[in-house]
């Protein structure tokens, strides 16, 4: 069965955003978890993707210009995701939108086609989030690894990743990894 792996920055206090609703302590929206070479498709919340959309076709038309939410010229890494995305099926969890710019987009709209999908023969799944589709997606027990790095700051009052979770659940430690900058990679 194909594997669906969570991949979060976060920051020490568990938020993935700050008050001004982006995770501005964040350098860089690459793909930083390692999970490229291991995945054929990508699967996020309807409140997250026309944004995800915008950010990475903006530094594929370009690639020198400054970055919407870091503000500085993407990245070697995100100037490569830009290019994995388009090209890789996205899956969309949402019961209201019905059309996206790439033509590999696809809408799913309940949980069990989440699980169908990772029936269906094929590479990993990345489960790229936001916040409330992380959430009901580990409740669901659908979720079969999760990546976090955590950056080195306490965020304060803003949105924590796991706010909507609903129930208790223990984590089996795999890897942890500290990076540059601070920051600490965890694999559950
Ligand atoms: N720090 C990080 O690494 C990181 C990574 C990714 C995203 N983010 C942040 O996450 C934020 C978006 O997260 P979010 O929580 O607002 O939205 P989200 O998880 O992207 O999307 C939630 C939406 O998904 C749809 N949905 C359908 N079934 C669902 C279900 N069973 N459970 C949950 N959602 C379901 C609903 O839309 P419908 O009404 O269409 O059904 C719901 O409003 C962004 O601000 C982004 O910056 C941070």
């Amino acid at each position: 069965m194909r594997k669906l792996i969570a991949g979060m920055k976060i920051s020490v206090d568990g938020k993935m955003e700050g008050p001004e609703g982006m995770a501005d302590w964040v350098d860089a929206w690459s793909e930083d978890y390692g999970l490229t070479p291991q995945i054929d498709g990508c699967l996020l919340g309807a409140g997250m993707y026309p944004g995800y959309e915008r950010y990475w076709t903006a530094i594929q038309a370009a690639p020198q210009t400054p970055a919407w939410i870091t503000g500085k010229p993407p990245t070697p890494a995100e100037i490569e995701w830009a290019r994995f995305v388009p090209q890789t099926p996205h899956y969309v969890l949402s019961s209201t939108l019905t059309s996206a710019l790439w033509p590999t987009t696809r809408f799913v709209r309940s949980l069990d086609e989440i699980a169908a999908l990772k029936q269906q023969p094929g590479k990993d799944i990345y489960l790229v989030g936001g916040a409330r589709t992380t959430a009901s997606l580990v409740d669901a027990g659908l979720v079969d690894e999760l990546r976090l790095i955590a950056h080195p700051l306490i965020a304060g009052e803003s949105k924590a990743l796991f706010a909507t979770t609903k129930r208790r659940r223990g984590l089996d430690l795999r890897t942890v990894q500290q990076l540059p900058g601070g920051r600490v990679s965890l694999i559950y």
